[in-house]
């Protein structure tokens, strides 16, 4: 097993497993006619599964076993009857970087990349699995300021380099280990394991020309990527999320983390169903307020993005459990400058209408688990 290695029968069903910080999401999938058709998905909090025991929406650091535990009970729950599957491995526990390397063929940049590696990965190589893919359509000629370049000639001087855009992904062994304890103790036929981001673009970004913006809202973290081409171009992690908004209401009322989850939930930032009580009142702000802080982050971001680059961005798309708030958008939509929209990955598959509205609005925090399962769908051909 390997990250971008597979193998299958066909024209099964497939479920993709998204093991977050604070729940377990999954979407099966099934081919008919070469359409990718929803069979179910669900989703179980991982608090309940700690020592101490923690609410809905709080963030986890579960010992394999008791992931595993959480996993088998979600696929019973959820009606799952494949044990087909991809799962996704949390952004953070991998390193991904956009190196630069000359055009050299695969199988010298095969024995430099180990090498150029260690330049951008922290711990030895012998503690990572290491792999990478050429970024298509990026070779560059290497300025040089040869008596040609500077005469106008059109071909490239002698000395000039073509260079390539590489990608470059490490996880750590420790996480592969770990990964694959839970496959054992769920006896789940994995073809794959995928760095949860690149089951996000799979399930959210249609085919754009300029750099999107993907807002991640998690639990703990809210992560963020711009995507250009399919290809993630830079990556940056807040440290707030869901989980933070929860607290900072449950601290500032004096009401329990799980009456704050609740809160929270049921009124968002929007005025739809607001009571004249003081808590709901109150409760809008404060959770305005952990957001302000999110967006402004991921603002700032964007616009380092945009004059580091000079390349405007076209879109920033809101996916995660955290951006399923009710009234997010407008409020998002007044901190970006460019065009604000949710993530809708249920789009990419075939259910029944009755089912549109309710999987739009739960669809944000599914799009890791529909990816995998798209993946998976596609690698069985
Ligand atoms: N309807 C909702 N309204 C507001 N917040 C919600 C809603 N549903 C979920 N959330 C919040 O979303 C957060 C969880 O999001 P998500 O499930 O994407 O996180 P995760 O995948 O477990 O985390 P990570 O991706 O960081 O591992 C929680 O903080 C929760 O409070
Ligand atoms: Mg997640």
């Amino acid at each position: 097993m390997g990250l971008f290695n597979f193998g299958g029968k066909k024209n099964s069903s497939v479920v993709g497993i998204d093991i977050g910080v604070s729940s377990i999401k999954v979407v099966q999938l099934r081919k008919r006619k070469g359409v990718a058709v929803l069979e179910t998905y669900g989703e179980i909090a991982l608090g309940p599964y700690s020592d101490i025991k923690l609410g809905v929406g709080q963030s986890t650091n579960l010992p394999a076993v008791k992931i595993a535990e959480a996993v088998t009970d979600l696929i019973r729950e959820a009606n799952v009857t494949t044990t087909r599957a991809g799962i996704s491995i949390p952004f953070s526990s991998s390193l991904v970087s956009l190196i630069s390397l000359p055009a050299l063929d695969k199988s010298k940049l095969a024995s430099m990349i180990p090498l150029e590696a260690r330049k951008y990965i922290p711990v030895p190589i012998s503690e990572v699995m290491l792999d990478w893919f050429i970024v298509p359509g990026e070779e560059k000629q290497t300025p040089v300021s040869s008596p040609e370049a500077k005469e106008g000639k059109k071909t490239p001087p002698a000395g000039a380099a073509k260079r390539i855009e590489v990608l470059l992904v490490a996880i750590h062994n420790s996480t592969l280990n770990k990964y694959n304890e839970i496959v054992q103790a769920t006896k789940l036929d994995v073809g794959f394991f995928e760095i949860e981001i690149f089951s996000t673009i799979r399930a959210v970004i249609e085919q754009s020309v300029t750099p999107v913006m993907v807002l991640d809202m998690g639990s703990a973290n809210t992560k963020l990527y711009i995507v250009e081409y399919g290809v993630v171009k830079a990556s940056h992690v807040i440290s707030s999320g869901g989980q933070d908004i929860t607290q900072t209401l449950s601290k500032s009322l004096s009401i329990s983390v799980s009456k704050a989850e609740e809160l929270k939930r049921d009124f968002g930032v929007s005025d739809a169903g607001l009571n004249k009580d003081a808590d709901t009142i109150n409760s809008k702000e404060i959770i305005s307020s952990g957001l302000d802080r999110i967006f402004n982050e991921a603002s700032k971001v964007l616009m380092q993005y945009q004059k580091k680059h000079n390349k405007n961005i076209s879109n920033v798309i809101l996916t995660g459990g955290g951006a399923t708030l009710k009234g997010i958008l407008p409020l998002a939509k007044n901190h970006f400058e460019v065009e604000v929209s949710m993530s809708n990955p249920f789009t990419k598959v075939e259910s029944p209408a009755f089912f549109e509205k309710v999987l739009k609005e739960i669809g944000p925090e599914f799009a890791v688990a529909v990816g995998l399962a798209l993946r998976q769908l596609q690698e069985e051909g």
